[in-house]
Formats: C-alpha cells, structure tokens, sequence
C-alpha cells in the first residue's frame, strides 16, 4: 500500500509530495527542558514563493512556555522587523514532543513533532508531518542566533533526505547580529 502510494505520488501528484518518511519524536521528550527561548536559524519550505523571497528571510527569535493544558504557547518574532509577533497555541496530544495547532493562515489543523533536541543548544521542528510541499516546513532551532557549522549541515542532510530541494532551505545571515539582538524591540519579559 504504502508503495502504491509512493508510486502514485511520485507520478500524479509529485507537485505536492514530499517522501514518506514516519518521522518519530524525540525519544522521551521533556517540554519542561525545551520550553524557554529559541532562535529559528535554519528553515526549510519548499513552496516557489518561499524559495523566491528566501534571501529575504531573517532569524527569528521566539519563547515557548508550557500552558495551562499539557501544550505549549509560542510566540515569535521577526529580528529587526519591529514588534510584531505572532502567537500559536500548541495542543499536546498523547505522544510526547508531538503537538497539533489550527493554522490561521491555512485554515486547517496542523501537527507539530519536535524531532530531535538536546535541549541546551538545538532543535528540529517538523510542522506537518503528511510530507506536502504546501504545508510542510522543517526548522533549526538554536538556543544561541548563531549554530555550530555541524549543526546547520545535519539539518541540511536530513531535510534533504525529506525530498526536500537545496533550495528550499535558508539559513539566514545576521548582520550586525549584536545590535540587532541587543536592541531587540521585543524583550521576552512581557509573554502574553
Ligand atoms: C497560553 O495561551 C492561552 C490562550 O491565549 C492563554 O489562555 C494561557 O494563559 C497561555 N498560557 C501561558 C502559560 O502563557
Ligand atoms: C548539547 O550540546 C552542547 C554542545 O555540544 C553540549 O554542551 C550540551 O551538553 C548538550 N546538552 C545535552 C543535554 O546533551
């Protein structure tokens, strides 16, 4: 079944597949240990309009806090585009590191896996694990705006391995990276 599928997609719909691959959690994912602030230094998106205006894609900085259900709150913002940011509610569901929110944007239920943390120093987030090319994003978390070069080639051998494009991915660049994080608009103090 699962080749007849595989087959069809890579013939019919090959536009919007990805590969199948069952991309698991976290082994004994701890949310307690990855909640706090990360920075989205890799991100991957295979859609024609994010790899046009990749180039324009900037380091985002986000806090995640554990909520009241078992889930957890995010919210993000954009380096050095003001104080605009945009907040998610994620549901827990009974797999550990496994999370379902509804996309505003989409209009439609999404599932969020962290697939591998250490907790203290990076993460990979695969946002809708169905592998299609409209919805699907994998991203590098650091705790730190900048990762170990190492880091930012796993990511990239493994979004590859997804079926995902060389050019789907975009690891941007910093510039003036103090300032812009010292001067950050936006200090996590005041989490709504
Ligand atoms: C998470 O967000 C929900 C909905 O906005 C809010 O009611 C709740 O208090 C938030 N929890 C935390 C821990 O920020
Ligand atoms: C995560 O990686 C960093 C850098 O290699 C290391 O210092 C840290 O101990 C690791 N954390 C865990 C929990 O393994």
């Amino acid at each position: 079944m699962i080749l007849a599928v595989a087959v069809l997609c890579s013939i019919v719909l090959w536009t919007h597949c990805l590969h199948f691959t069952d991309v698991q959690p976290q082994q004994d994912f701890d949310l307690q240990q990855f909640a706090g602030e990360w920075y989205r230094v890799g991100i991957a998106y295979e859609t024609p309009a994010f790899i046009k205006y990749k180039d324009q894609v900037m380091t985002s900085k986000g806090l995640l806090l554990p909520n009241e259900n078992g889930g957890a709150n995010l919210t993000m913002w954009t380096l050095s585009k003001g104080c605009f940011p945009n907040f998610y509610v994620y549901e827990k569901t009974d797999v550990p590191g496994l999370f379902t929110y509804f996309s505003q944007r989409h209009k439609m239920m999404k599932d969020i896996t962290v697939v591998e943390t250490n907790y203290t120093e990076y993460g990979v987030v695969l946002k809708y694990k169905k592998m299609d090319k409209e919805y699907t994003q994998v991203a590098l978390y650091g705790r730190t705006p900048v990762l170990r070069p190492e880091l930012i080639e796993k990511f990239r051998s493994f979004v590859l391995s997804l079926g995902f494009s060389e050019e789907s991915i975009a690891v941007p660049v910093i510039k003036g990276i103090s300032e812009a994080l010292e001067e950050n608009p936006c200090p996590f103090t005041e989490p709504r």
